[in-house]
């Protein structure tokens, strides 16, 4: 009988502390930080704004709270309470993430970095800062007053998160991946500490937070990073028929391969829609981005801008303009049940045209189980893997260019049973994995799902082990809260 008791007690323990956890931590954050900073009520506008995400599964948890920082010390104060409170917790940036739990959480402490949003911007040294919170967009139309830009989201409507999973934007051919601009970081650690990372100071956790995940090392309050000049860009968008889908992608090969302009830059998409195919051909369409910065791009797009087409939006645009292509608002348009799966390839074979032919074989026979489907080639040139290599590289030590990452979404309908959705996230799976990845090559954390482990396929895998050990030595944030794995 004893025994029985205490083994009921040894299981219910967790639980009952585990129910209990959030709304503990939620009322010591709310005494030591004010009710202001502090949202509990499920019912409120802004409690709902808070719990939207890009992927729209994750707006149905319910965290015992949702704090909103105005300073590294209010983060500091949180994870301390969420600590001793021993609570689950997420950290929210844009919440674009579609990975379950990586900015979400359940009956946990949820942080909305959304109003830590100062920017500055010093002419003399040209550095920029920003905080975390808002999205590209904000930061975009704040620093072009001053005619410079940072190095962030192709789409003005992803968060800063992007910065930390390294971060591809159409200006990385000429000056690295947004975590190669990265000069100097305010983090707040999993203990509390409020630090400064720079290849001065913290240089380890420096290296790990260029490239190797967010939600893993603290949380990051401020970015100081080199700002870019930003006049005027030659871009648009071109929509193509299906039919020319092979004259594309030889074109899309023969950019990876031979492209040396880095003002020049591309993202190549293939969309399937819902609708049935009827052989008109309305079912499927390719999306050429097109941007180079400043006004003539020359004859580096002529591969694309000779093959018939549907729609061009193609001419000079200012970059927050750029930002807005196709429209302002594509972000949240395409908020659903979104998943995203990564490949990477090199240019040097036909993998590019093989990885086509995979994605639209499974495209056909898995009509009415999608709601959107694209497949997007993103090109890391030399110039890419040069200007990162000459800022000090990233933790994904990137080899040099050219290859590219093939950026795999799954949009699947509204009122899927579990197991229908479970059936085709699996059958996704394989198609993707079917073709092979290049030995060598580091897998895009911003576009991974997380059961493809793409921190285990950096070169530098072991060094970011020692230094999240380092930096989260008891495993807080890995046992607390959601985030890529390191086992
Ligand atoms: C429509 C769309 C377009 C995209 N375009 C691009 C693109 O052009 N280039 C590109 O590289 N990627 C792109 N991505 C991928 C994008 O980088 C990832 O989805 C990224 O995770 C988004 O960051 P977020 O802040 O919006 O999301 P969140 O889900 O809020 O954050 C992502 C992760 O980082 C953590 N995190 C966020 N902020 C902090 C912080 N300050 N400190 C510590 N941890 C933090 C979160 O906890 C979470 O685990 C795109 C995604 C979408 C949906
Ligand atoms: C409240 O949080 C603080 C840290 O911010 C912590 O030191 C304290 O122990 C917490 N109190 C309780 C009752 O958990
Ligand atoms: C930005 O560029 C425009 C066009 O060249 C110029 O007229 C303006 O003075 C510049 N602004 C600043 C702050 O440099
Ligand atoms: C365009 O394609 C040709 C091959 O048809 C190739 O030689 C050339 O380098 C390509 N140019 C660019 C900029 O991609
Ligand atoms: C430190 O950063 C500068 C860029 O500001 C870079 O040129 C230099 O190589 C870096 N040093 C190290 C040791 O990474
Ligand atoms: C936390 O992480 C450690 C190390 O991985 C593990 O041994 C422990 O069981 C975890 N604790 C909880 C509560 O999950």
């Amino acid at each position: 009988m004893l025994y029985f008791a205490l083994s009921l007690g040894v299981l219910l323990g967790p639980l009952g502390c585990y129910a209990s956890a959030g709304p503990s931590a939620c009322s010591n954050i709310t005494s030591l930080l004010g009710s202001p900073k502090v949202n509990s009520h499920k019912l409120s506008l802004k409690y709902h704004k808070s719990t939207e995400y890009w992927s729209t599964p994750q707006d149905a948890y319910k965290p015992s709270c949702i704090v909103y920082p105005e300073s590294a010390h209010d983060v500091s104060v949180a994870l301390q309470a969420i600590r001793a409170a021993d609570s689950r917790f997420a950290v929210k940036g844009g919440g674009h993430n579609p990975n379950t739990f990586f900015s979400s959480v359940d009956q946990g402490v949820l942080i909305d970095l959304s109003s830590l949003s100062e920017k500055s911007y010093d002419p003399d040294t040209m550095l920029a800062t920003y905080q975390p919170g808002g999205v590209f967009g904000d930061i975009y139309d704040y620093f072009i007053k001053y005619n410079r830009t940072v190095v962030g989201a192709r789409l003005s409507g992803v968060g800063t998160g992007l910065a930390l999973g390294g971060g591809m934007s159409y200006l990385s051919p000429q000056y690295g991946m947004a975590c190669d601009s990265f000069r100097e970081l305010e983090i707040v650690l999993p203990d509390g500490q409020i630090v400064t990372a720079s290849n001065t100071t913290n240089p380890d956790l420096f290296f790990a937070s260029r490239g190797g995940g967010g939600n893993a090392y603290g949380v990051v309050t401020k970015y100081t990073v080199q700002s870019r000049p930003a006049g005027q860009f030659f871009a648009g968008i071109r929509i193509h028929a299906f039919p020319h889908k092979d004259t594309i992608i030889e074109a899309i090969g023969n950019f990876i391969r031979y492209n040396t302009d880095p003002k020049a830059s591309i993202i190549g998409t293939y969309e399937k829609l819902p609708t049935p195919d009827l052989n008109l051909n309305i079912d499927e369409a390719i999306i050429m981005f097109l941007v180079y910065d400043g006004p003539d791009p020359g004859d580096a797009f002529a591969n694309f801008t000779s093959v018939p087409h549907l729609i061009d939006t193609t001419g000079i645009k200012t970059y927050p303009e750029v930002a807005d292509m196709p429209v302002s608002f594509a972000t949240e348009a395409s908020r659903g049940n979104n998943m995203f799966r990564v490949g990477v390839h090199r240019a040097d074979n036909e993998e590019y045209k093989h990885a086509l032919e995979v994605w639209r074989k499974w495209a056909e026979s898995n009509k009415g189980k999608y709601s959107l489907l694209s497949l997007d080639f993103q090109p890391v040139p030399k110039s890419l893997t040069d200007a990162s290599k000459a800022q000090g590289g990233n933790a994904m030590q990137m080899p040099d260019g050219p290859w590219f990452w093939l950026n795999y979404l799954l949009t699947t309908p509204p009122g899927m049973s579990k197991s229908d959705y479970n059936a085709i996230q699996a059958s996704f799976r394989d198609m993707v994995s079917s073709t092979s990845n290049a030995e060598g090559l580091p897998l895009f954390i911003n576009d991974a799902n997380r059961d493809q482990h793409p921190l285990s396929t950096f070169s530098t895998y072991e060094k970011l082990q020692e230094i999240k050990k380092r930096y989260d030595p008891d495993n807080f944030f890995a046992n607390k809260t959601g985030g890529w794995s390191f086992d």
